[in-house]
């Protein structure tokens, strides 16, 4: 009936998340509010940990992708769970090294990082930076060398593989801003380049090919590329380079339409592609790193809302108007993002209306869906919609001046605020008169 397992309808019909009634959640809370179910996020990094324990012999790291949903409470249940962590700005860095995650677990990304990034992670001791381009590499040797430390590096390639997904969010191909094109050779040159300077440490090729990817082969296809490129290394320079990081990007289930793999499926698939391939090549195993963020997050997440206005416009649609929208989830109105919704107080009532979800935002384009199927709703209920945990929270705004809602863990049938909700002197505090 849901999206998510964690969810279910108890004896009052309510709509509960991690055993809680959704609408004691609002009542406690008030709405909209981001509730995400810890249990889940602990359950879903497991699965990845023992997964790539199984299947890579232990020689291998998952880093959660704190951008798809970044809090001091997330960053610690990533560290309990073994894992690693990617970021990609001082911000996420600065919030992960809050929470005391250890700085040696952590990998920085970006395409355009800024020097005071480079150097606060330099400063801070970090496991890995995740080089783009040239011109980084000698910045961030400049900085290692000043403070006389030997960074850790990964390089970011772009193998050239399209993974079927939106436009937007595909970025392993070579028209794109991320990375060295292995293609025009400008990969090798990269990795020539990086073992030349004594101040960086080589430790792995990284390549990311996409977001919400429901099939293996491009990441098979992809692995065998690196491995190509690893083995060219190691026979024409003479290092073998000891990791290799395929990124995150598995798809989850936002609406029944999708069929995400199973994660333990596909890094076994993976893994096992990996070591044929090395077989092969004559390669020894690298370690492997994985980088899942929305599967970790997302479905773990829900976002609860409480209707206002119901507009049918006969013959054309029923705008059913909510206390947020694209401030809290601006993934329809970027990249056309399907969702689930229902209604709160008789969840598992046959959702028999065509709706669209829209927010309160001064623009038409503020919609979380559009011809959604959701129960008859009056003014003054509440609505959930599913799957909300990744790229919601991480990428609200404050659009219309609209506060940020509050985030709430909920575990072991109790629920805590883990970020508070934004105030209206909040939404002031910078301005100067
Ligand atoms: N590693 C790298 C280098 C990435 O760029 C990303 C996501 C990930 C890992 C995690 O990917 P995931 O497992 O979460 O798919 N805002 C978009 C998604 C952008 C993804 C950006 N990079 C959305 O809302 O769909």
């Amino acid at each position: 009936m849901f999206v998510s397992d964690n969810l279910n309808v108890n004896a009052q019909g309510n709509l509960t998340i991690g055993g809680i009634d959704c609408t004691e959640l609002a009542a406690q809370y008030g709405t909209p509010l981001y509730v995400m179910d810890e249990d889940l996020l602990r359950q879903n990094c497991r699965r990845y940990y023992s997964a790539l324990n199984d299947y890579c012999d232990g020689n291998g790291l998952v880093l959660y992708a704190s951008k798809s949903f970044c809090c001091k409470a997330m960053c610690r249940i990533a560290a309990e769970e073994h894992f690693g962590l990617d970021v990609v700005s001082e911000g996420e860095l600065y919030t992960a090294l809050s929470a005391g995650f250890s700085a040696e677990r952590i990998v920085f990304h970006g395409n355009n990082k800024k020097f005071s990034e480079l150097t606060f992670a330099v400063n801070s001791n970090i496991g890995a930076v995740v080089v783009d381009n040239l011109a980084e590499l000698k910045t961030l040797n400049a900085i290692a060398e000043k403070a006389d430390k030997v960074v850790g590096i990964m390089l970011r390639i772009k193998p050239g593989v399209d993974a079927h997904t939106h436009d937007f969010i595909m970025t392993g191909q070579i028209d794109s801003k991320f990375g060295f094109a292995l293609e025009t050779g400008e990969a090798f040159e990269a990795i020539k380049a990086a073992l030349s300077y004594r101040n960086l440490d080589l430790k792995s090729l990284h390549c990311h090919i996409g977001s919400q990817i429901f099939e293996v082969d491009p990441y098979e296809y992809a692995s065998a590329i690196m491995l190509g490129l690893m083995k060219k290394v190691k026979d024409e320079l003479g290092f073998a380079i000891p990791g290799l990081n395929l990124g995150g990007g598995f798809g989850i289930k936002y609406t029944q339409n999708n069929t995400p793999v199973d994660y333990e499926k596909h890094i076994e698939c993976v893994a096992k592609a990996v070591k044929n391939e090395c077989a092969k090549l004559g390669l020894a195993v690298p370690k492997l790193y994985f980088e899942p963020g929305r599967s970790i997050s997302g479905p773990a997440g829900i976002t609860l809302y409480t209707v206002g206005a119901v507009k049918e416009i006969p013959g054309i649609r029923t705008y059913v108007s909510i206390d947020g929208g694209m401030t809290d989830n601006p993934r329809y109105a970027l990249y056309g993002a399907q969702y689930e919704v229902c209604s709160v107080k008789n969840a598992a009532a046959p959702r028999s209306n065509t709706i669209t979800l829209a927010g309160k935002c001064c623009e038409s384009g503020d919609l979380i869906g559009k011809d959604m199927q959701l129960q008859p709703v009056e003014p003054g209920d509440l609505v959930a919609v599913f799957a909300t945990g990744a790229y919601n929270y991480s990428m609200s705004s404050n659009y219309n001046r609209i506060p940020r809602p509050p985030v709430v863990m909920v575990s072991g049938g109790q629920s805590r605020v883990v970020v508070k909700g934004e105030t209206l002197e909040d939404i002031i505090r910078n301005d100067l008169d």
